[in-house]
C-alpha cells in the first residue's frame, strides 16, 4: 500500500495566531516519521465564510465553488490531524464551520487532534470535538497531543519550541494514527462510504 495520505488541518486563523507555528512544528514531524504522505491544509487560506449552502452537506450538492473546492480537498484524505486551540473552553469556530461543511468526505476516516491553550493544554476543545466528528462518522484516536501554556513555548521569532518529549508523545500518536488509518483504509475500500 502507498503511504496513506494525511492532511494536517491548522484551525485557528485569526492575525498573529500561535497556530501556524505549532502546525508547521507539527508537519515538519510528521515528515520525518515518514509513515504518511503529508499534506499542509490552513484554513485561513482555505477561506471558506460561514456556511452557506442551501441543503444540507449529506447530499453532496453543492452551489459554491469554495464548497466544492473544499470537498475535493478533504475527500483526498485518508486521515486528518487537527491542529485546534482552545477558545472558551472549547475549540474554535472556524473549525467547526470547516466540519459542517460536508459530511460524506470525512465519513468512516480517522481523526486525532494537536491541541494547545492555557493550563488545560487544549483538553477541553478535543473533548467537545468527539461527539462531533463522530457525528460526522469519522474515528477519533483516543491519543491526542496537548501542549499547554502556549504563550510561554513560542520564540521571539514567532515559532513553537517543543520539547524532546513532546516529540515523542506525537511521534507515538501518529504511529497508532498510521495502524488505524491502515485498518479503516481497507474497510473503507470494501464498503465505501464517501
Ligand atoms: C477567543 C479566545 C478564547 C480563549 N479561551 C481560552 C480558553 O478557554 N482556555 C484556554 O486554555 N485558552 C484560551 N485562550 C487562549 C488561547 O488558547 C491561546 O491564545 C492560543 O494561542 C489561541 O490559539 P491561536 O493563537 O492559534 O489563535 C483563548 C484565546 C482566544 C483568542
Amino acid at each position: 500500500m502507498p503511504a496513506p495520505h494525511l492532511q494536517i488541518i491548522v484551525g485557528s486563523t485569526r492575525p498573529g495566531r500561535r497556530g501556524h507555528a505549532v502546525g508547521t512544528w507539527f508537519h515538519d514531524l510528521a515528515v520525518r516519521h515518514e509513515g504518511f504522505g503529508i499534506e499542509f491544509v490552513d484554513l485561513a487560506e482555505v477561506g471558506l465564510p460561514l456556511l452557506d449552502e442551501p441543503r444540507p452537506p449529506q447530499r453532496g450538492q453543492y452551489d459554491h465553488d469554495h464548497t466544492r473546492r473544499w470537498s475535493e480537498t478533504v475527500r483526498a484524505a485518508d486521515a486528518y490531524v487537527f491542529v485546534v486551540p482552545e477558545y472558551n473552553h472549547s475549540y474554535n469556530a472556524a473549525t467547526k464551520n470547516a466540519l459542517d461543511f460536508l459530511a460524506k468526505e470525512w465519513a468512516g476516516k480517522p481523526v486525532a487532534f494537536v491541541a494547545y491553550g492555557g493550563v488545560s493544554g487544549g483538553a477541553r476543545a478535543v473533548t467537545a470535538l468527539i461527539p462531533v466528528v463522530s457525528a460526522l462518522k469519522m474515528v477519533p484516536l483516543s491519543h491526542s497531543v496537548h501542549i499547554p501554556s502556549i504563550r510561554t513555548a513560542m520564540t521571539a521569532g514567532g515559532t513553537f519550541e517543543s520539547s524532546p518529549g513532546l516529540d515523542a508523545d506525537a511521534s507515538a500518536m501518529l504511529d497508532e494514527l498510521r495502524r488505524l488509518t491502515v485498518t479503516l483504509s481497507a474497510l473503507r475500500l470494501g464498503d465505501p462510504v464517501g
